[in-house]
């Protein structure tokens, strides 16, 4: 039986945390705020922290710290231990798909950090225009005549296995317990940097706080946008790691009588304090302090990343050759380890899986995990100009994230029940829970979700038909432009048939651990 441990509390906390703090907290919340209004986003944002992600985060730690005392450290089997019908198992079978499906292409994307660091450091952007930077960037991450993103890609692969394979407290405790704190310093240093942007100065056009102030006007028109509210929810999934089955496998690993309360709060607010303060300092005071509110408006349209890649490392420029390359190494250190912090929360779930259900041993596990992110993530890697990068994006870091909540919180406070539930949370806690919050898990959160799922429907219908790209197409008269928007038809279409078979090929494995190891 797999009988890891966490080395310590400390460890434990900032693992958890590591595993909430990625690319989503800097890259993923500026973008999503910007784009739903600056102080327009907020509200809905923190109203979701507090009704949904916070719930949550109770729910999945206790589920995890459960299913831990019968050896299971993924959902299937976790689930099936709160209750034994059919359906839950095979719902838990998305904290395996998603953690497969989103680690495959959150590891391209971490790739770039890397790459981005060394050009940092190279001091590539030293003599290039904005636009250099731009097309430099598209060229890249589109494979436009070269090896090297693949290289570092599999570099990247390769270093995440080899940590996996060292196990809890010899690999994932030890990279954040050096990751996180780096992280935060670096993240501090480039937060009183653009603090300090003033108008006129370097090039500046408006004061650091300007961009601060976009984000934190409050702006109450936005209580009634469906839209503003689904982005404000997705973020606080996305970013909390909430619906992947990564926290209930980290919390499993806590032994049966220790707190899950007090350490769920505090992983959920560093990850507040790092998106909040830290995520939301960085990106947008510098962008708006050189370019604008509008112009920064515009470059969100053309891409989330654009601004994290193309514009920061233009703006870096700006302070002199020395700073810009400090600031490039920080920001891009600080993404590669907010990245693999997470990256490897999403390998531990799949290993535990297989170790505990067909007693694999852990390195064998991680090389296992390691070669699935390769075959699932070679699609996005390599028809990411198609939109199969986006794709998964879409469908596991978006859509499967909130259908696996919803059917969790039903299965924790309405089918395991509420009493057993409450007194899972408490049990051991080292903090008095507001006991509203058990009303909240049982009415509140599951009715907010719901919602939630439903309004996206609409949605993910769009998605389904292709409408974007077929209104595209029936705009198109360049048959260049049709040839490639029929290419992105094809590959998306094909992206999602194989992450339909990714799911019904774990439902499958799941399938067979049940009769080897539970059917009478
Ligand atoms: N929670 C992780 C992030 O924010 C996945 O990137």
């Amino acid at each position: 039986m797999n009988k890891e441990q966490w080395g310590s509390r400390v460890g434990l906390v900032f693992a958890m945390a590591g595993n909430a703090v990625g690319l989503g907290n800097f890259l993923r919340f500026p973008v999503q705020a910007i784009q739903n209004g600056g102080g327009a986003f907020i509200i809905p944002y923190l109203v979701s922290f507090l009704l949904m992600g916070i719930p949550l985060l109770l729910v999945e730690w206790s589920i995890g710290r459960f299913g831990g005392a019968f050896g299971h450290h993924a959902t299937p089997f976790q689930f099936y231990r709160m209750d034994k019908r059919t359906i839950w198992k095979y719902i838990g079978v998305f904290g395996l798909f998603t953690n497969i499906a989103v680690a495959a292409y959150y590891c391209y994307l971490e790739s770039w950090t890397i790459t981005w660091v060394f050009h940092s450091v190279a001091r590539t952007f030293q003599h290039m225009s904005s636009g250099e930077i731009a097309t430099f960037f598209d060229s890249y991450v589109n494979l436009d005549s070269q090896a090297i993103p693949i290289l570092v890609w599999i570099l990247c692969l390769l270093l995440n296995t080899f940590i996996l394979s060292q196990g809890l407290d010899g690999g994932v405790e030890k990279v954040a317990k050096i990751g996180m704190p780096l992280l935060i310093l670096f993240g501090i240093f480039l937060a009183i940097k653009a603090f300090l942007i003033r108008s006129g100065e370097e090039g500046a056009i408006n004061d650091g706080s300007v961009g601060m102030n976009f984000l934190w006007t409050p702006d109450f028109s936005s209580i009634w946008s469906a839209k503003v509210w689904l982005a404000a929810a997705g973020q606080i999934f996305f970013t909390l790691s909430l619906g992947m089955g990564s926290i209930h496998c980290y919390a499993s690993y806590v032994a049966k009588n220790d707190d899950v309360a007090l350490n769920g709060m505090s992983a959920g607010w560093m990850n507040e304090f790092v998106e909040v303060v830290l995520g939301s300092s960085i990106i947008i005071p510098i962008s708006v302090g050189y370019l604008g509110i509008d112009q920064v408006i515009e470059l969100t349209k053309q891409g989330g990343l654009g601004l994290g890649f193309k514009t920061l490392p233009f703006l870096f420029e700006q302070w002199g050759p020395i700073m810009a390359s400090f600031a490039g190494v920080f920001w891009f250190g600080l993404l590669f380890f907010a990245g693999i912090t997470s990256s490897l929360a999403m390998g531990t779930p799949v290993m535990g899986f297989f170790m505990d259900e067909f007693n694999w041993k852990r390195k064998s596990s991680a090389w296992f995990f390691g070669l699935l992110i390769f075959v699932f993530g070679l699609p996005t890697v390599l028809f990411y100009r198609y939109g199969v990068f986006d794709e998964y994006d879409y469908w596991a870091g978006t859509v499967a994230l909130v259908t696996l909540a919803l059917f969790e919180i039903i299965l924790f406070a309405w089918v395991f029940g509420m009493d057993k539930g409450w007194e899972e949370i408490k049990r051991g806690s080292d903090i008095r829970l507001p006991i509203i919050y058990r009303y909240i898990i049982k009415f509140v959160t599951p009715v907010f979700l719901l919602v939630i799922f439903i309004g996206s429907l609409p949605g993910i219908w769009e998605k389904i038909i292709n409408k974007d790209i077929h209104a595209k197409l029936d705009a198109a008269t360049d048959p260049l432009i049709i040839d490639e928007l029929n290419k992105t038809l094809f590959f998306v279409d094909g992206s999602r048939i194989l992450l339909v078979l990714l799911y019904v090929g774990i439902c499958f494995i799941v399938y067979k651990a049940y009769r080897k190891n539970y059917a009478k």
